[in-house]
């Protein structure tokens, strides 16, 4: 038994409060670890912190009734039940019935409907197609809707189908892309609906009920209401069938097993025969013409190891023995005495009565369980009143036989005890296996669970590859560009190079300009002439520049080349070179145009030949 949790059991009223949602009947165990698990997914640290989050996060709700309701099902999940019951149970219960009868049947907790298919599935089998869809109503049913939307859709996938023949699969299942659907002919037989086990009304006229691997997430006493529900659902000799785990504890009144290993029970009849008091009248004792009888028969009487006391019809005395002098001090002392004035008449237990009845009804009676003291101990009686008849049928009188069942009923206590501590034990293990079929339910929904974040996973990883491989053709493409940039710039640098070259050996200095006349370029033989470095002057204004060269005389010419009109001109000028010497410098400027011949020029080119270094 699990300790009762008063904050858990708040929840759990909160629950069917707010949501009509009744989970008090559920074994806790179980319940406590779904619920534990939901709480740490929303890290709620306990249980009134997850009420709290329930009432300011009302989809939780769902996500919480989606983990407590395990809803791991298979088609013809225990291979072995199902063959039995397509073999032995529906052609049994079909041969019950006329032939055109409604056949009823109820699948509860049927979850995303793989049971309910199966059983249609079967039935079809046994009886034919036709007579399936004319005939067959199978209710299936559940607590979840959401379940329920699922097994309406009847359409499985690849890894669902696994475990049905591949022969049914083709009779019953169309294709519709990567799934297979039910066929919708007799699909229309098969009527899904919501209804709680617990709390609502049971389906009734039912000839075949299915409940399996439902039962076991309850307690003994929800379980047994249920059981109950279930035996005013069937009909008179219904079918019940349960899944492997579970076993009708102390409910055997209700049903009786068909065969227990596969967990199918037929409903009992809803009044039981009462175990009856009613005894035969002996057989009247044949006369003979033995000598010495009465003697022989006295005796035998008065021997016999069982007490004994005969009456006439009119209650005297008439017939003692000694095991009745034994036990109440009655002998034949007082043959003649009205039985009524003995001590025995109403002690240990009022007899006048049953004589009086057994001589009215002409039975035999029983009165059992009587305790009586004798020296200090005690003995268990059970006495037979038994009236005697004459051959004509006319009363003689009536015979009181105190059997001694002392060392019986003693036996039969301790047989009690050793059968409830059996049923108990018995009850035990079998919570304790329900409780680890529960668990493996559990487990399998966890890997449920897990293949489908597998699936998930490899989903992304698949759309990361192909995004890798995008990445990859762009990178190749980036590197196909950078190789040509590379080639381009090699080819740049080599005509710089050159350039360079033609500049560097030219006798005459050079400045090229843009058309704001910044310098450009200046090469090597400007730098001898003005004693400037090319880093130096490059990106500074050309008429800036602090040399000895009378850039005002050349404004017109820089102007010219640069305008519009890209003139070219020629002047000559006396300038001071590095050394301080004057010197006589002739300046050509020349317009500079792009190659692509672009009209205005996009800078000038400045030529100074000196006559001296
Ligand atoms: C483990 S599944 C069993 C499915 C199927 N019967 C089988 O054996 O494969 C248990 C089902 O019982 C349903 N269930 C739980 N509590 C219920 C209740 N109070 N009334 C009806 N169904 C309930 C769950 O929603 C779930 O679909």
């Amino acid at each position: 038994m699990h300790p009762i949790d008063p904050e858990f059991e708040a929840l759990l009223l909160y629950l069917k409060e707010s949501r009509g949602f009744d989970f008090t009947g559920y074994k806790r165990s179980s319940l406590m670890r779904r619920v534990n698990r939901r709480m740490s997914q929303v890290d709620a640290q306990s249980y009134p912190d997850y009420l709290d989050f329930l009432q300011v996060h009302p989809d939780e709700f769902t996500a919480l009734f989606n983990t407590i309701l395990i809803n791991v099902t298979a088609f013809f999940r225990d291979t072995d039940a199902w063959e039995f019951v397509s073999k032995e149970v529906l052609p049994d219960l079909l041969a019950g019935k006329p032939e055109d009868a409604p056949i009823r049947v109820w699948c509860a907790g049927c979850a995303s409907g793989e049971e309910a298919y199966t059983l249609a599935m079967a039935l079809a089998e046994a009886m034919g197609i036709e007579a399936f869809r004319e005939r067959v109503k199978i209710y299936a049913t559940d607590v979840d809707e959401e379940q329920l939307a699922e097994a309406r859709q009847a359409a499985y996938g690849e890894r669902e189908m696994q475990s049905v023949p591949p022969e049914l699969i083709a009779k019953y299942f169309e294709p519709a892309g990567n799934r297979f659907v039910f066929r919708k002919d007799l699909r229309r037989c098969v009527i899904f609906g919501r209804n709680d086990l617990v709390q609502d009304a049971p389906i009734s006229r039912i000839d075949m009920l299915t409940c399996r691997n439902t039962l076991m997430y309850f307690n003994a006493e929800t379980q047994a209401k249920i059981l109950a529900r279930f035996h005013f659902a069937l009909s008179e000799g219904g079918m019940l069938f349960l899944g492997k785990a579970e076993m009708l504890l102390s409910h055997g009144t209700l049903f009786t097993p068909l065969d227990l290993k596969r967990r199918v029970f037929r409903r009992a009849p809803r009044a039981m025969p009462l175990a009856g008091a009613v005894f035969t009248e002996p057989a009247p004792i044949a006369n003979s013409s033995v000598l010495g009888l009465d003697e022989l028969r006295n005796e035998a009487f008065a021997a016999s190891p069982v007490a004994q006391l005969g009456l006439t019809s009119d209650g005297l005395v008439a017939l003692t023995n000694r095991r009745l002098d034994k036990l109440f001090r009655v002998s034949s002392r007082d043959i003649g005495r009205p039985f009524r004035d003995l001590e025995l008449s109403y002690r240990p237990v009022e007899l006048r009565r049953y004589i009086e009845q057994a001589q009215i009804e002409r039975r035999t009676l029983r009165v059992t369980d009587v305790d009586f003291h004798r020296d200090g101990e005690l003995v268990n009686l059970e006495v037979q009143v038994t009236p005697l008849t004459g051959l004509d049928g006319s009363l003689l009188g009536v015979n009181l036989i105190f059997h001694d069942v002392t060392a019986a009923k003693r036996l039969q206590d301790d047989l009690e005890l050793a059968n409830q501590q059996l049923e108990a034990a018995y009850e035990e293990l079998q919570s304790t296996n329900e409780e680890l079929e529960t668990t493996n339910e559990e487990l399998q929904s966890t890997v449920e669970e897990l293949e489908t974040t597998n699936e998930e996973l490899q989903s992304t990883n698949e759309e990361l590859e192909t995004m890798n491989e995008e990445l990859q053709s762009t990178n190749d493409e980036l590197q196909n560009i950078n190789d040509q940039l590379r080639v381009s710039t090699a080819r740049l640098d080599e005509a710089n190079a050159f350039l360079e070259t033609v500049l560097t050996s030219l006798r005459a200095g050079v400045a090229v300009v843009d058309q704001d006349l910044r310098v450009r370029m200046w090469n090597k033989r400007a730098e001898d002439l003005w004693g400037l470095r090319s880093h130096e002057v490059v990106g500074q204004h050309l008429l800036n520049l602090d040399v000895g060269l009378p850039f005002e005389q050349l404004r017109p010419l820089l102007r010219n080349a640069v305008s519009e009109r890209g003139e070219n001109g020629e002047v000559t000028v006396d300038a001071i070179n590095r050394r301080g010497r004057s010197i006589v410098v002739r300046v050509a400027c020349a317009p500079l145009h792009s190659t692509d011949q672009e009209p205005e020029p996009e800078g000038a080119i400045v030529v100074m030949e000196a006559d001296d270094v």
